[in-house]
Formats: C-alpha cells, sequence, structure tokens
C-alpha cells in the first residue's frame, strides 16, 4: 500500500484545529480564564422557532409506522427542500429549477468533495488570503495552485488578470476572511475571464445573507453567462444557524459542461453519499420559509449589530479594519506578526480570534474577528482589547 503523498505538502494541522489546541493549552493552564470566542466562524443564537418546530414534527413522523423515513429516495435531497430553495433564489431575482440543487450536509463537505470531479493536471487559481479548504482540498489532490493577490491596495477584491491561465477557479464572495464582496460589474468581470478561459469557478456563497449594499449579488447566477461557467456553493451554517444541524447545497447548472457537469456531480454523490436526513431537510425547509426566514434574520441583525460595534471601537482606537458590513468577519491589521497577536490576545485579553497568516501569505500581518459571538460577549471582548491596545 502506498499514501497518498500529496498529503505531506498540506500544513500538518488545519487552521481551526491548531487554534482549538492552542487554547485548550491556555484554558488548562489557566482554568480560571473566561475565554471570549471570535475566532471560528461559529454561531451562537439559538435556531429559529420555525425550525425548531419542523425539526420536532419531522422527528414525531420518524418515530411513527405509518409515517417512518429511511434512506431518501434520492441522495441529491427531497423535493419539497429543493423548490423551497428554488423558491428562496427566485426571492432575489436568479432563476434556478429544483433540478439544479443538490442538497448535502455542508459547503464545506461540498467544498472539499468538488475537487473529484476535476482532472489532476488542472491548474487551479485561488485569491489569497482565502478559507483553507479550498487550497488543502486541491493539494491533496496533487493540483497546481496560483494564487492572486488579494491586498489592502485592491480593497481584498481581486480583479481577473487576463495573462494568467487557469482551469478552475474559487471565489468567496462575501469573502471569508477579509469580509470584502463582488459588486455585480465585478463579479461579470470574473465570469467573462472564465468563460474566456473555458475554466469553471467555484463560487462560495455561504455568507450571502449578510450582504446589504445593493451593488452586490446575491448569487453568480444573478451575473450574465455565469450559468455556464461556475458552480455555486451554499450553506444554512451562517444563514440559519445550522453549525450543529449540518446542511448545505450545491447549484449547478444545466448549461454547465452541456449538462455533464451535474449528471457527474450526482454520479458522484449517489456513490459517496446517503443523503442529508429527513429531519435536517425539514428543518432547513423551515429556514427558508417566509417565517423561518424573518427570524433569521433577526438573527443576523443581531450579528450584524456586534459587527458594526467592533468596526467602531477598532475606528476609536486607529486600528485600520475592513468587513463587517457585507460579512460577519471583520480584518484588522494586527501591527505585528498574526500568531503574535493571536497570543497577545488571547493571553492579556482572553479573546480568541483567528490569525490571518493561516488564511495565507497575504494574511500575515492581519487577523480576523467574528461577529457571531453574543452582543454581551461582543462588548466584553471589546473593553479587554481596547485595555491591551
Ligand atoms: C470559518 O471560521 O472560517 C468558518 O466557520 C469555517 C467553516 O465554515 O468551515
Amino acid at each position: 500500500m502506498k499514501l497518498n503523498r500529496n498529503y505531506d505538502n498540506v500544513k500538518d494541522s488545519y487552521l481551526f484545529v491548531e487554534i482549538a489546541r492552542r487554547v485548550a493549552a491556555y484554558s488548562a493552564d489557566h482554568p480560571d480564564a473566561k475565554l471570549i470566542r471570535m475566532g471560528i466562524g461559529d454561531v451562537t443564537r439559538p435556531l429559529a422557532p420555525a425550525v425548531v418546530e419542523a425539526g420536532l414534527k419531522a422527528m414525531a413522523e420518524m418515530g411513527r409506522a405509518e409515517t417512518f423515513r429511511g434512506y431518501s429516495p434520492d441522495s441529491q435531497g427531497y423535493d419539497f427542500l429543493r423548490e423551497r430553495i428554488s423558491a428562496y433564489y427566485a426571492r432575489f431575482g436568479v432563476k434556478i429549477a429544483p433540478r439544479e440543487i443538490h442538497v448535502s450536509d455542508g459547503a464545506k463537505s461540498d467544498c472539499g468533495n468538488i475537487v473529484d470531479m476535476f482532472a489532476d493536471d488542472n491548474t487551479v487559481l485561488i485569491p489569497d488570503p482565502v478559507y483553507p479548504v479550498y487550497v488543502d482540498s486541491n493539494i491533496m489532490s496533487g493540483r497546481k495552485i496560483i494564487y492572486c493577490d488579494a491586498t489592502e491596495e485592491n480593497d481584498f477584491a481581486p480583479l481577473p488578470d487576463e495573462k494568467v491561465k487557469c482551469d478552475i477557479i474559487y471565489l468567496c464572495s462575501p469573502n471569508n476572511p477579509t469580509g470584502s464582496a463582488f459588486t455585480k460589474e465585478q463579479l461579470a468581470a470574473w465570469v467573462d475571464y472564465a468563460r474566456r478561459q473555458g475554466a469553471v469557478i467555484i463560487y462560495d456563497a455561504a455568507y450571502e445573507a449578510f450582504i446589504t449594499d445593493p451593488d452586490v449579488p446575491r448569487s453568480i447566477f444573478a451575473v450574465d453567462g455565469a450559468r455556464e461557467c461556475a458552480v455555486e456553493l451554499c450553506s444554512f451554517s451562517k444563514t440559519a444557524g445550522f453549525t450543529g444541524v449540518r446542511c448545505g447545497y450545491t447549484v449547478v447548472p444545466d448549461e454547465l459542461c452541456g449538462g455533464k457537469f451535474a449528471k457527474m456531480w450526482a454520479r458522484r454523490q449517489s456513490t459517496k453519499f446517503n443523503g442529508t436526513s429527513y429531519i435536517q431537510q425539514r428543518m432547513a425547509e423551515a429556514a427558508y420559509s417566509e417565517e423561518g426566514i424573518k427570524q433569521n434574520m433577526e438573527n443576523i441583525a443581531a450579528y450584524r449589530k456586534n459587527a458594526a460595534l467592533i468596526s467602531s471601537a477598532l475606528d476609536e482606537i486607529g486600528i485600520y479594519h475592513t468587513g463587517g458590513k457585507n460579512s460577519p468577519y471583520i480584518w484588522l491589521k494586527c501591527g505585528t506578526d498574526s500568531w503574535t497577536f493571536f497570543d497577545r490576545l488571547l493571553n492579556d485579553a482572553n479573546v480568541v480570534g483567528t490569525p490571518g497568516s493561516g488564511f495565507g501569505r497575504n494574511g500575515e500581518g492581519f487577523f480576523r474577528l467574528t461577529a457571531f459571538n453574543t452582543y454581551e460577549n461582543t462588548v466584553a471582548a471589546l473593553e479587554r482589547i481596547k485595555k491591551i491596545l
């Protein structure tokens, strides 16, 4: 047996595992420390009542012989959920047919799995800094990766460079980690570039519900021509607080590779995935009901309020930062290397954030804070941060 040697080329530990390790070590040495976590983008507000009610009802159905369900009829997801997701897109003017929607247990899984669709000798273009899954999953398959720089100079929203040749492009908007978001015009530049290159865009829209700016599309499919060159990954985690429930979906338009991409993805999923549970799917359906959306948007408003609070505290202490507007992430310049700043915040303020360098070379010297904690904890953390800075 030979191991996959490509794993020699990924970092020893995944970013958030490394952070958890350091935090656990600190807590073991300082058992009384009251840590405030603004690191991993995990939500803190409970599920919307409409979602909980749907989950309980589905659970009760599973407990009665006449309504019990085993394997779902289709690994692509129940019709009721795919129809509901299609209606969700229609709310912001994007037409996606239920058959183009593939339900899964989360956008992270789809993101890691979608690399199965591509030949290993494809070249991948990834903006840096970036959500590490795009990079790691391609390193694991031995693909060549080239980076484009997302920097202060381009407001962390890089545009394509015609001289660069690639086959697969990863874009995330609103962006994790920088919080930047592409306008429709900027996204159109990427779509046109991808089509000229014959490349595919893997578009991560996990944070679309945070968009407030009318110039920023909620989906890449709001852009003409995207149906010929893009796949969209989306998640209920940040929109509906499903980080512990698990449910996401990928949109593969009919036009992509003349329908071959959708066929291959469905083929892959039916072999390697047995569908998301009925209960999760009923909860997800409720998350996109009128009532569910209203309740979820109240949670998002609360996170937005935290983001605004973080921004104004950083303004007060004169720290350059961006994000927080269409995004739950605030990206700040830390004035030192990112891990030193991480340790300082952990040790002196008992606040956990995410070192920017964990997201790539251009993240060095930056730091990410999330707005996902409670209002009270966010206020307390900012007081502590102000004190030490
Ligand atoms: C993050 O903190 O970057 C995200 O929560 C990670 C994820 O969604 O997997």
